[in-house]
């Protein structure tokens, strides 16, 4: 077996972290995923696909990172809502969080609630090429009310396929979420 592949993941996120590092030891494709803990500015673009790749574009050019890297931007899009969050995400969860999007949801049923999860992430195989980006998503509905306690987020008002994310282990998260099916997009384009 040859030696494994190094790919530098920045976050300030955890729980990405754990995700990631789950799947790609699970995928067996020889890649060590090494986090680097750096925070980077995100612009307030009109997708998740441009706001990923302005943050990509920022830490190749500024910021000394020698080995292939990659980032990702995730946003809740609520249909009933016109898309709402979106790139709003992470904003709107500080403010008024679950129980916030549960309110704004109160009238609505059954198709109504209908959302889905995307993730971008973007790649840079060196400092001097420009991002590679692969888009994932989860069709679910916004439950009834907060349910489960593992993940985060929005994790326990996203259901998917009658339960909530944060009712699913790390294993069952990565078998059909978002982020997960943009990153084995990017294992793919690796091997
Ligand atoms: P960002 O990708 O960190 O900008 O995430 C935007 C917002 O969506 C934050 O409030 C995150 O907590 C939330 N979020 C991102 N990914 C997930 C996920 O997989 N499950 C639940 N919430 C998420």
């Amino acid at each position: 077996m040859g030696s494994k592949r190094e790919i530098v993941f920045i976050t300030t996120n955890s729980h990405k972290v754990k995700e990631i590092k789950a799947l790609a030891d699970s995928e067996s494709r020889n890649i060590t995923i090494v986090h680097r803990n750096y925070e980077y500015p995100e612009l307030q673009l009109e997708g998740i696909e441009e706001v990923v790749k302005a943050s990509a574009n920022y830490i190749r050019k500024k910021m000394a990172i020698k080995n292939p890297f990659f980032i990702e931007d995730s946003g809740l899009f609520i249909h009933a809502l016109y898309g709402f969050p979106g790139t709003f995400s992470a904003f709107v969860f500080k403010k008024i969080g679950n129980e916030g999007i549960l309110k704004l949801m109160a009238d609505k049923k059954g198709e109504e609630r209908k959302a889905t999860f995307k993730t971008a992430v973007a790649f840079c195989e060196s400092q001097n090429k420009e991002p590679v980006l692969f888009v994932g998503t989860a069709q679910g509905k916004i439950a009834e009310e907060i349910c489960g306690s593992g993940g985060f987020g929005y994790d326990p008002i996203f259901e998917f396929e009658g339960k909530t994310f944060a009712e699913m282990s790390t294993e069952e998260k990565n078998s059909v979420s978002h982020r997960s099916r943009a990153f084995r997009k990017l294992l793919d384009y690796l091997s």
